[in-house]
């Protein structure tokens, strides 16, 4: 395998970012229902006033309306904000030259000349990681993005990616996977030790497991819509987690069920994006940054969640 420098990318410095599919996504998240324009805005200043200043969207957000919310409201801001965004790989789009394409559309919906990562939001049967990289390597030449990532990539297509861009001397800069408390399949699988080996940065989504690990959401009270069905199983074994969390912050200082979720993942080497619909709950999260849980209590959370979920201790052949 070709390797390549890859200790130096701006992700590496960067503890927290701020996610933005909540941001004009009516089906899962309801937004015009339980959040709106001004909402969001409010999460962005809020965000940024608090140090954080990594936003990951996509094209698919809302159908772009996350991208164009984004592109105004940096607009609207002094402050240096770094920006990533997302390929959606449709069957209908097979060749390389796809790529840049629908870069160029990004950029144009957020106002932007270039942007600071560009990710391959899933793998595809319609197009090979080492054709997505070509796409990839053409978008980083035109200078309209800093760095490279791929996203729901297993450790093969990983590999086969981060050696398609090693032939032109550039660095896979991140994996953006499910990771949280509640699932912690690419820390069985070895997708984590293999990203930290290689220097790939590891974007946690999902970090608080689409809302469950705030505290707000039980058996009696599940999240609404398709998260009420997807998590039905998890709910049942949740409260002694919360519980602990709850524990945890208390004897830290006071810290959230939430921040101490989020810490969790920055202990573990991973960079959360934590979603936010409004101001208080982008301020809650960003004080989940900042400070290190103990080893103690680290093993007390790994011990708590180990077997809430069956994991596969096999690397996924994807
Ligand atoms: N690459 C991918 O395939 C992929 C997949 C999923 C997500 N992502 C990215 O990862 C980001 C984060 O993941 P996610 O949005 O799925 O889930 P998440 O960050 O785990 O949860 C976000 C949701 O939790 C609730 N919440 C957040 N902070 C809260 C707080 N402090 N107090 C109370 N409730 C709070 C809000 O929903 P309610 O108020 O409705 O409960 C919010 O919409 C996304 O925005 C997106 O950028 C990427």
């Amino acid at each position: 395998m070709t390797e390549v420098s890859n200790e130096t990318h701006f992700l590496h410095a960067i503890e927290m970012g701020l996610g933005a599919w909540q941001w004009g996504d009516r089906v899962i998240w309801g937004y015009g229902q339980t959040h709106a324009e001004k909402d969001v805005r409010a999460a962005f200043d809020v965000s940024l006033n608090l140090g954080i200043r990594f936003v990951d969207t996509a094209e698919i957000y809302g159908s772009g309306l996350s991208e164009r919310l984004l592109g105004r409201f940096l607009k609207e801001t002094d402050l240096p904000v770094l920006v990533a965004t997302k390929f959606f790989p449709w069957p209908w789009r097979f060749t390389k030259g796809t790529i840049p394409r629908a870069l160029k559309g990004s950029l144009e919906r957020m106002g932007l000349d270039s942007i600071d990562l560009y990710q391959v939001h899933w793998p595809a049967v319609t197009m090979s990681p080492e054709t997505m990289m070509e796409g990839m390597v053409e978008c980083v030449k035109r200078g309209w993005t800093r760095t490279v990532g791929v996203s729901n990539f297993g450790q093969n297509r990983m590999l086969r990616a981060y050696s398609a861009l090693a032939q032109h001397g550039i660095p896979l800069a991140s994996n953006q996977v499910h990771y949280s408390l509640l699932s912690r399949e690419v820390e069985k699988n070895g997708t984590l030790a293999r990203c930290k080996e290689l220097g790939i940065r590891l974007i946690a989504y999902s970090p608080l497991e689409k809302g469950l690990l705030t505290g707000k959401y039980s058996l009696k009270n599940p999240p609404p819509g398709v998260r009420g069905s997807q998590y039905a199983e998890l709910l049942k074994k949740l409260p002694s987690v919360i519980k602990l969390l709850q524990e945890i912050g208390q004897n830290h200082g006071d810290k959230t069920i939430s921040q101490v979720a989020l810490n969790w993942l920055i202990c573990k080497g991973a960079l959360p994006i934590p979603g936010a619909k409004n101001s208080q709950q982008a301020e809650m999260n960003a004080g989940g940054a900042g400070w290190q849980l103990t080893e103690e209590q680290i093993a007390r959370l790994d011990h708590a969640t180990d077997n809430i979920r069956e994991y596969s201790s096999r690397p996924p052949s994807s």
